[in-house]
C-alpha cells in the first residue's frame, strides 16, 4: 500500500508514488491507500462526542490489512506535511493501531537539495512512537524533482533514482517476509 503526503494535481511525490508497481519485485502488489484529505483536523472533543470519522478508520483499517506501507511525501517547513500528520494521528487513536508492527518504507522528493530528508526523520520518529517498524536503506531522497521527471507527464525519468527505488522495494519486500514470519 502506498500512502502520498501531497494532494497538489502535479505532485511529484505523487508521480513517484503512481510509479511504485511498475518498480516493484516480483509477488509485490502497491496501491494507493484511501484519501486522507476529508478528515477534521484532529481534536480529543471531537473524538469523545462523536468518534473516530469514518473516513479516517476505513484508511486506518486499510493500512492495518495492508503487509507493509510505503509513505511518499513532500516536506513541509523542515517537517511532515500537517494532513498527512493528522491523518496518522487520527489512526493512532483506533483501538487496534494501524502502524503497531506495521512495516513502513518512507520516500520524498522534494524541489531542493536535501530532498525531503527532515521530513523523513520527524516521520521515522512518529511513526516509532506508535511503534511501526521503519525500514532502514536505501533511503530514497529525490532532490531537485523538477529534473527527476517528465515535465509534461510526469513519469520518474531519471536512472538512478529508478534503481535506488527498485533496490528500495527489493529490500522491502525481504524485510516485511522477515517480519511477517515468512523469509
Ligand atoms: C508549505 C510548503 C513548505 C515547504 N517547505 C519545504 C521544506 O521545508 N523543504 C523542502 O525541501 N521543500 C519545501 N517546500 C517545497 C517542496 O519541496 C515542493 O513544493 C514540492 O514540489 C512539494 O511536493 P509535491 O510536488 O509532491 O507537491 C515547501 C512547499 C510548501 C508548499
Amino acid at each position: 500500500m502506498v500512502v502520498c503526503g501531497s494532494l497538489r494535481k502535479k505532485s511529484y511525490n505523487a508521480a513517484l508514488a503512481r510509479a511504485l508497481p511498475a518498480l516493484a519485485p516480483d509477488g509485490m502488489a502497491i496501491k494507493p491507500a484511501p484519501a486522507w484529505d476529508k478528515f477534521p483536523v484532529y481534536n480529543n472533543d471531537l473524538e469523545d462526542s462523536a468518534g473516530i470519522p469514518a473516513e479516517a478508520v476505513a484508511w486506518g483499517d486499510a493500512i492495518r490489512s495492508a503487509d507493509g506501507v510505503v509513505i511518499v511525501s513532500p516536506e513541509y517547513n523542515w517537517s511532515i506535511p500537517g494532513g498527512l500528520k493528522n491523518a496518522i494521528d487520527w489512526a493512532s487513536r483506533m483501538k487496534e493501531v494501524p502502524f503497531k508492527g506495521k512495516p513502513v518504507a518512507l520516500q520524498s522528493c522534494a524541489r531542493g537539495p536535501l530532498g525531503g530528508a527532515r521530513m523523513q526523520y520527524h516521520l521515522r520518529q512518529s511513526l516509532t512512537s506508535i511503534e511501526a517498524f521503519l525500514f532502514g536503506r536505501p533511503e530514497i531522497f529525490v532532490s531537485f524533482s523538477a529534473n527527476k521527471f517528465d515535465a509534461n507527464t510526469l513519469d520518474l525519468t531519471d536512472q538512478p533514482t529508478i534503481d535506488i527505488v527498485k533496490q528500495q522495494l527489493a529490500g522491502f519486500e525481504k524485510f516485511i517476509r522477515r517480519l511477517n514470519g515468512k523469509a
